[in-house]
């Protein structure tokens, strides 16, 4: 696990960006995983400001989303598949059908997230996947107590997270008590785990993730097990280091 700790959010968006395109230099039809929540954004930003300039081409890429809230009517702004629309699909010229997601208003959700997983495999599996976290530890949705095997499933938020989200709705009783992650398995299978966090809020969980041991209080330290994860973070989110 390599731990870079950086100035801001500027240059951590660079250096994700840096790898997105190294990759697509090599890999032209690679698959990216697309995380949300508010620390990707800037990586987002960079990475359609590339596209624009022409140094980024996502025609033959494909993206598959950590995770989505259960029971939004489809094309809620906040479900993540939207959220992702928005904040990068749109921007770049990734084709629509190449951008996937957990189906979370599936009537089967075991079965829907059995065909995910089958997905990403058949896609031939995540090169790069984009993670944030979350100041209990999560990454995706995975909450505390995830097992570290665990796939593509149904979780319950705890009310940290619903409350940290809450900010994205209207107000608190409109944030789903339920959500479709990849499981903390999943998401180790990726080729390279890009985490990036920033603010003194994240401390505790980032001390958690790289000092703590690995295990499911922290899902986060499950990137201790991966062959390849790279933490970008700010000085605050350093701080309890
Ligand atoms: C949500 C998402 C996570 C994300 C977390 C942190 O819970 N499901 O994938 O990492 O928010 O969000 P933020 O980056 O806004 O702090």
């Amino acid at each position: 696990m390599e731990v870079v700790i950086l100035p801001g959010n500027r240059q951590i968006a660079s250096l994700a960006a840096d790898a997105v395109q190294a990759l697509l230099r090599r890999k032209p039809e690679a698959v990216l995983g697309l995380a949300t929540g508010s620390s990707p954004l800037p990586i987002y930003d960079e990475l359609a400001a590339r596209h624009e300039r022409g140094l980024l081409d996502f025609s033959r890429v494909h993206g598959f989303l950590l995770d989505e809230y259960v029971g939004l009517e489809p094309g809620h702004p906040e479900s993540y598949r939207e959220v992702i629309r928005r904040d990068f699909a749109d921007r770049v010229n990734i084709p629509p059908d190449n951008v996937h997601g957990p189906d979370g208003s599936a009537p089967d959700i075991p079965a829907a997230c059995r065909a995910y997983e089958d997905a990403i495999r058949e896609s031939g599996g995540v090169d790069l996947q984009l993670l944030g976290l979350g100041t209990d530890g999560h990454i995706g949705f995975n909450e505390p107590g995830s097992s570290l095997a665990s796939r593509t499933r149904i979780k319950t938020l705890i009310e940290q997270t619903r409350r940290d989200n809450a900010r994205f709705f209207g107000s608190l009783t409109e944030v789903p008590h339920h959500v479709l992650t990849q499981g903390l398995g999943t998401i180790l299978e990726s080729r390279h785990a890009v985490l990036v966090a920033t603010g003194a809020q994240k401390a505790q969980a980032v001390h958690d993730l790289i000092e703590g041991p690995v295990a499911a209080v922290c899902p986060a330290s499950v990137l201790q097990l991966h062959p390849h994860a790279s933490i970008l973070i700010d000085e605050a989110a350093a701080s309890s280091l």
